[in-house]
C-alpha cells in the first residue's frame, strides 16, 4: 500500500509531467530530424566506420562505462566482436561477473576484464585508473586505451548525494564521465594510432533555456534545493554539461594532437536488458563529432 501512494504521488508530480510530456516531444523532435537528414540532406549522415586497430599483436583496449545492462552491455558485446578488448567498468561485481559469462557465452574468443567502479566517487575512478594501469603491465599489454566510451548514467527520483558532496545524478551522468576521461588521457594519448571518445548524452537537453552554468549549479547543489526534487532538470542539466564538456574536449585535443577524436552519441531505446545488438542500430540515434564540421569516430 505504501508503494502504491508512493508511485501515485510521484505522477502527481510536475517533474513527472513535464518529464513526460517535453521529454516526448524532444523524442518526436530526434525522430523528425533524423528522417529529415536521411531524405532531405546534401550530405549522407553516415559516417565511416572506425574499426579497431590491434598494436603488434596486441588486441587494442575498449573502457565502456555502465557495462553491466541496457546500451553498455550491448555496446560490449558489439565491440568484443569487432576485435577489441573490453574493459568492463560497474559498480556491481556480481553482475560484471554474469556480464563476462554473458558475453563469453556468445563470444568465445572475446576478451574482457571487468574493474568494480563507483563513477559517482572520485576516489574509486582513481583507484581504478591506478588498476587498469597494473593490469595492462602485467599482463604484457599494450599500456594505451584506443576507445574510451562513457556511457553510465542515471535517472534518479530523489534526491543522494555523493562521496564528495554533490547530487547523485549530476556526479554520475557528468563529474564521473569528465573525472574518468581527465584521468584516462594518458592512456588514450598513448595509443599508437587516434584514440576516441565516445560520450553517451540524451535528447533531453533541448529542453533546457537560460540556464545559469556556475560551480553551484555544476555540482548539482543549486537544482537540488528546491523543495521538490527537481530530477528532470537535473538529468537534462548532466546532460546538457556532458555535451558542452565534449565539445570543450575536442576542440582543446585538436589543438593539441588531430588523432584523437570525441564524439557523441544521443540515443533513445527501449531500455531492455542486453540488447541482441547495439540498439542505435535499430532506435533513433544521433552520433556525432564534437565538432559540427569534424571527424567522426565511431558509428
Ligand atoms: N535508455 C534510453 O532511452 C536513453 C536515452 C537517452 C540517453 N540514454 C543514456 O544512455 C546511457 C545508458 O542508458 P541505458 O538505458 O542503457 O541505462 P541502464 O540500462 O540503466 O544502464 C546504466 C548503466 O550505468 C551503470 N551505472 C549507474 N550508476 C553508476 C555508477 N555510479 N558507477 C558505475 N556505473 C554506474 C549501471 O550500473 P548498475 O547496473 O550497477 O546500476 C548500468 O550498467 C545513460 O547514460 C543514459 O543516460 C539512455
Amino acid at each position: 500500500m505504501r508503494e502504491v501512494k508512493k508511485a501515485l504521488s510521484f505522477i502527481l508530480t510536475v517533474e513527472f509531467w513535464r518529464m513526460g510530456i517535453f521529454w516526448t516531444l524532444s523524442l518526436v523532435m530526434s525522430y523528425f530530424q533524423l528522417f529529415w537528414q536521411r531524405v532531405f540532406a546534401k550530405k549522407p549522415n553516415a559516417y565511416p566506420r572506425c574499426p579497431p586497430q590491434r598494436i603488434g599483436t596486441k588486441k587494442p583496449i575498449c573502457v565502456i562505462t555502465g557495462a553491466t545492462s541496457g546500451i553498455g552491455a550491448a555496446a560490449a558485446y558489439d565491440l568484443s566482436k569487432e576485435g577489441f578488448y573490453v574493459v568492463l567498468v560497474g559498480r556491481s561485481s556480481q553482475l560484471l561477473y554474469k556480464m563476462i559469462e554473458w558475453i563469453l557465452e556468445k563470444n568465445k574468443d572475446a576478451c574482457v576484464e571487468a574493474f568494480e567502479v563507483d563513477l559517482s566517487s572520485f576516489q574509486s575512478i582513481l583507484k581504478f585508473k591506478d588498476s587498469l594501469e597494473k593490469w595492462l603491465l602485467d599482463s604484457d599489454m599494450h599500456v594505451s586505451v584506443q576507445l574510451l566510451i562513457n556511457n553510465a548514467g542515471i535517472l534518479a527520483a530523489s534526491h543522494r548525494l555523493t562521496e564528495e558532496g554533490y547530487d547523485q545524478m549530476m556526479g554520475t551522468n557528468y563529474i564521473g564521465a569528465f573525472s574518468l576521461t581527465k584521468l584516462l588521457l594518458p592512456l588514450l594519448k598513448n595509443s599508437p594510432v587516434g584514440s576516441r571518445i565516445v560520450n553517451v548524452t540524451s535528447f533531453t537537453h533541448r529542453n533546457l533555456f537560460n540556464v545559469q552554468i556556475d560551480k553551484e549549479t555544476v555540482v548539482g547543489k543549486c537544482l537540488s534545493r528546491s523543495k521538490q526534487y527537481p530530477f528532470s532538470h537535473i538529468y537534462e542539466f548532466s546532460k546538457l554539461c556532458l555535451l558542452m564538456f565534449s565539445y570543450e574536449l575536442h576542440r582543446q585535443l585538436h589543438l593539441a594532437d588531430e588523432s584523437c577524436k570525441v564524439s557523441v552519441i544521443r540515443s533513445w531505446s527501449s531500455g531492455n536488458q542486453y540488447h541482441a545488438r547495439t540498439p542505435f542500430l535499430y532506435f533513433p540515434y544521433d552520433i556525432y563529432s564534437a565538432q559540427p564540421s569534424g571527424p567522426f569516430a565511431i558509428t
